[in-house]
């Protein structure tokens, strides 16, 4: 493919920032207890772009789906469009669109809407039950613990399985359950921002663990956290696939410590070079926490994840939720059950994983001559510039009516390199996406 080779980074990461520079919080009353044909492929997404339904999503839902940052996204149009979020003349689309190349969103034009309508409808006619399970549907469970097993090659029971609302609330229930107010929490840096709020929310002591193109450098790890937080299938966002002798040791670090892995799965499912590894959960159950969502595969809005860990752990977090009363909905559930069981999403998830697959051949062919990171697996790639490019970069893309990330804003402590964090979920068809980056490269330029 046209990317740059990710080398040359050999600073990413160096200077690192490990070290008892965390966030206290205080709030911690609650935690006591607890991937080709490109040209034939634009066609194909541009016509299915035009289509009904779902598929008409176009750039104004594409924008309110890429709900990431929701504060830090309002603030951009804010700060970048002008007065009411209008954009000017130059905008490359007209008529005050945006082609929205932010990280977060998963497309959803290829979804088949009879089969999604027909899982709703059949959902709602299920009878809620008068004490809801705090585990989940049984039927769900057995299902998804079937599907990880074949996705991601855990090996998992449907009693070592909990619903979640997604990623997310995994996290706030297994950090609720787990962690005492004051105990330290590895968070990678850069990292994802709502795991950090989630964790500081309960009041853990976040402790930045610097990362570099592969992922997590384990070797920096202090021995004193209670819990790690890692997406080790692409890391979020940079998005090294973090290597086999990394993982073991990881997991030899844990096993001495004491301390838990979360293992953030959010977009384990695509992967485009060669097949993915399998979840680090199947290497080590016992220390390691599988977080699993539908935000990558639909979207976050569908509100369904699940959470993978040792009985007894499985226990003690459906026993935690139900002391605040947390649950999935039992609609929302029975939908992905049924779209499970009659081999809907696995349909779609193929489906997407070639549709991403050729966004991100257009992506790597428009922004050639860039360095970009990550650009093996999930829904994002990372455009590495100078310091002080970035917003420059962003600020004239936003002008133009492309809506940017900066790599910056994900770092917890100050910044160690620069860039964009460019999704290609959000943009309506894979014309826009390649109009978006041809931009960016030429504002890039040096
Ligand atoms: C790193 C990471 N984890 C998790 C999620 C999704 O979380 P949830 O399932 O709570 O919607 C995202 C969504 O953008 C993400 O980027």
């Amino acid at each position: 493919m046209g990317a740059t080779a990710a080398r040359g980074v050999g600073s990413v990461g160096g200077a690192g920032t490990t070290g008892a520079t965390g966030v206290t919080s205080p709030g911690g009353a609650d935690a006591g207890g607890a991937a080709e044909a490109v040209a034939g492929a634009t066609a194909a997404s541009d016509a299915a772009a035009g289509g009904a339904g779902i598929r008409a999503a176009g750039v104004a839902a594409a924008a309110a789906l890429a709900a990431d940052e929701p504060g830090q996204r309002g603030d951009d149009l804010e700060q970048w469009s002008g007065a009411g979020g209008a954009f000017p003349a130059g905008s490359l689309l007209g008529d005050g669109k945006v082609i929205d190349l932010r990280p977060g969103a998963a497309w959803l034009g290829e979804l088949d809407t009879a089969a999604w309508r027909r899982a709703w409808r059949l959902a709602a006619t299920v009878t809620p039950a008068a004490r809801p399970d705090p585990h989940g549907l049984p039927g769900l469970r057995a299902l998804l613990a079937d599907y990880a097993r074949r996705s991601r090659g855990v090996a998992c029971t449907p009693e070592r399985l909990l619903v979640t609302r997604g990623s997310t609330n995994g996290l706030d229930l297994l950090a609720s359950t787990v962690l005492r107010p004051g105990d330290r929490v590895g968070v990678e840096d850069p990292g994802y921002g709502k795991a950090r709020s989630v964790l500081a929310a309960r009041g853990a002591e976040l402790v930045p663990c610097p990362v570099d193109e592969h992922g997590l450098i384990v070797e920096d790890l202090p021995d004193d956290l209670r819990l790690v937080c890692t997406t080790p299938s692409h890391q979020y966002p940079l998005g090294g696939v973090l290597p086999v002798p990394r993982r073991q040791a990881l997991l030899a670090w844990a096993r001495r410590t004491g301390a838990l892995i979360a293992e953030d799965d959010y977009d384990g499912e695509f992967r485009y070079d060669v097949a993915p590894l399998p979840a680090l959960y199947g290497l080590d159950p016992e220390v390691v926490v599988y977080l699993g969502t539908t935000a990558k595969i639909l979207t976050s809005d569908v509100g369904v994840g699940w959470l993978i860990a040792r009985p007894d752990l499985v226990e003690a977090i459906a026993r935690r939720r139900a002391e605040f009363n947390d649950r999935t909905a039992v609609v929302p559930q029975e939908a992905i059950r049924l779209l499970l069981e009659r081999g809907d999403l696995a349909r779609y998830i193929r489906r997407m994983r070639a549709e991403y697959a050729r966004r991100r051949a257009v992506v790597a062919e428009a922004l050639d001559g860039l360095t970009l990171l990550g650009d093996t697996a999930g829904l994002h790639v990372v455009v590495l510039l100078p310091q002080d490019e970035s917003e420059r970069v962003t600020k004239e893309a936003a002008q133009r009516g492309v809506l940017l990330d900066t790599l910056e804003r994900h770092f917890m402590g100050p910044p160690r390199f620069a860039g964009l964090v460019i999704g290609y979920g959000s943009a309506a068809t894979t014309r826009e996406l390649r109009a978006g980056c041809t931009l960016v490269r030429e504002l890039a330029a040096p």
